[in-house]
C-alpha cells in the first residue's frame, strides 16, 4: 500500500503548479478504514500568500468529500534527493485529523526514505476545545 501511496504522489507531484518557486511537491494520504487515496501538488498563486501545499491541497479534499477522517498516512515527495518534511503549515493540519498511529513519510522519486509519526513532527500543535 505505502508503494501505491508514492505511485500516486509521485503522479500527483506532475501536476504541480510551481512557477514562482519551481519546487515540486506531491501528496497522497489514506485515511483510516476509506481505500479511496486523495492526491494533491503544491499550486502557486501570483499573489505568494495564495499558495496553498500538496498535502493540504491532498486533506482537503479528502475532508470535503468524506467529511472528518483521521489520517492513516501522509506521503510527501518532492525532487531533493533527501527528501523534504512537511511545512509547519502542513503539519499543523494533518494534527487536526491525526491520531497516535498517523504516519508521515518522507520521499524522493525512488523510495521512501523516512517515517515519523505526526507527533514526532509536530510534539506540541495548537488546538482549541470543542
Ligand atoms: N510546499 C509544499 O507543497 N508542501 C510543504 O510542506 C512545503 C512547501 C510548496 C509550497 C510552495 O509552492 C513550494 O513548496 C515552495 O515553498
Amino acid at each position: 500500500m505505502l508503494d501505491k501511496l508514492h505511485q500516486k504522489a509521485l503522479e500527483a507531484q506532475e501536476n504541480s503548479y510551481s512557477p514562482y518557486s519551481k519546487f515540486r511537491v506531491g501528496s497522497a494520504i489514506q485515511f483510516k478504514g476509506l481505500s479511496e487515496i486523495f492526491t494533491g501538488c503544491n499550486i502557486e498563486n501570483a499573489s505568494f500568500g495564495g499558495t496553498v501545499c500538496a498535502e493540504r491541497v491532498a486533506i482537503l479534499k479528502g475532508i470535503s468529500e468524506h467529511k472528518k477522517q483521521t489520517i492513516e498516512s501522509v506521503v510527501v515527495v518532492t525532487d531533493s534527493p533527501e527528501g523534504d518534511p512537511p511545512c509547519g503549515l502542513c503539519l499543523q493540519t494533518i494534527s487536526e485529523f491525526s491520531d497516535a498511529d498517523t504516519k508521515i513519510h518522507i520521499a524522493n522519486k525512488n523510495e521512501i526514505l523516512r517515517t515519523y509519526t505526526q507527533k514526532e513532527l509536530l510534539p506540541i500543535s495548537f488546538k482549541l476545545e470543542n
